[in-house]
């Protein structure tokens, strides 16, 4: 047997032992480093026969390559193998406990708003919108309030600038101002939004909502004003009856003007509304002062109307029996979750509409 085949024959057998790679290297540089014993042959070519020559380079090429293939190939297998062991000892869990399922809540306020709209539009009335930041001409002046109205002190009003001319709207009223500025009568439309008010007690936010209506056509009177909001409490508390009073008041842009208030009495510790002998004011409304539609270039010798405001916070205190107004705007999670509606379980009298 040649050297070649020796060296291959016993190099294969020794390359399928369970080696690791410094024995592997070894082999390498048994084989193939200076005095190896491949590279020795190499060496030796010159004296080989000439007539030999060819087949001997030929034959010692091909076991180079051979053996050259086995070292790479057992190498790559120790290597995969290493790795292998590392990531099994190495082994991360990557799965996670599930994060618990937490469904948002609608605020009462918004929850309230949305019944409001709902209840109006079925009697007609679209709603619209206006800033929170208001011109003093919009939310006084075009209202016929005079220069020296309590309203317009500053104990009141949240003014924006020195001179007064921009603040936080302190009604939604200014929305019945823009509102027929833009267009031409009738008008029918309710106004929800955030009004302001510098005022702070267990029944008073700084912030807090009013829904501002207003309609205006030919022929309207107070008895139109009357039907509507006997209508609209009666709906929105979920009563057959309900014992509502007029009373006298004043605001300078209605004339004749009333605060409403409606009877409830208290049955076992909890609110009835509709009925018993004790009143709660719920808003104030009255027929459009000629003034306003004056101003807003409406003829009120030709269109006449009413307009009111209701408290959408107490509202929405009555119905949900909630009695801290401040815990509205506290943002606390406990409380939300608490009085909060679920956004598929809505009140039977909720009739899908959103703002
Ligand atoms: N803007 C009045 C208020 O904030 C309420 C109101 C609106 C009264 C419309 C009459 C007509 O107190």
């Amino acid at each position: 047997m040649s050297d070649i085949k020796k060296i291959k024959d016993n190099f294969i057998l020794k390359l399928k032992e369970n080696l690791d790679l410094n024995q592997v290297n070894q082999i390498k540089t048994d084989l193939f480093g200076k005095t190896g014993l491949i590279s020795s042959q190499f060496k030796m070519m010159g004296k080989v026969p000439e007539e030999e020559r060819k087949k001997f380079a030929s034959n010692l090429n091909l076991v180079k390559d051979e053996l050259q293939n086995l070292i790479t190939a057992k190498i790559d297998d120790i290597e995969t193998k290493e790795i292998n062991q590392k990531l099994e000892k190495e082994k991360i869990d990557i799965t996670l406990p599930e994060r618990p399922f937490v469904q948002g809540k609608i605020h009462p306020v918004s929850q309230v708003i949305d019944e409001i709209s709902s209840i109006f539009s079925e009697i007609g009335f679209s709603v619209e919108e206006g800033p929170d930041v208001e011109n003093e001409y919009n939310n006084f002046t075009a209202l016929n309030t005079p220069d020296n109205h309590p309203a317009r002190d500053m104990h009141d009003t949240f003014y924006l600038d020195d001179k007064k001319e921009l603040l936080l709207r302190t009604h939604t009223s200014p929305v019945q101002i823009r509102t027929m500025l833009n267009d031409k009568p009738p008008f029918k439309i309710i106004a929800p939004g955030r009004t302001y008010r510098s005022d702070s007690d267990q029944t008073h936010t700084p912030m807090f909502h009013q829904v501002e209506g207003l309609h205006i056509d030919k022929d309207i009177n107070m008895g139109h004003l009357k039907g509507c909001l006997n209508y609209f409490i009666k709906e929105f508390f979920e009563v057959n009856k309900i014992k509502m009073r007029f009373r006298p008041s004043h605001f300078p842009f209605t004339e004749p003007s009333a605060e409403v208030d409606i009877g409830y009495e208290i049955k076992d510790g909890k609110i009835v509304i509709g009925e018993g002998d004790k009143w709660l004011e719920v808003l104030g409304c009255g027929m459009v002062h000629p003034n306003v539609l004056k101003n807003v270039k409406v003829n009120p010798d030709e269109f006449q109307g009413y307009a009111f405001g209701i408290g959408i916070d107490r509202l929405a205190m009555l119905k949900y029996g909630i009695n801290d107004l401040r815990a509205f705007f506290d943002c606390d999670y406990r409380w939300l979750n608490h009085f909060g509606f679920d956004p598929v379980d809505v009140p039977s009298n909720y009739r899908g509409l959103s703002r």
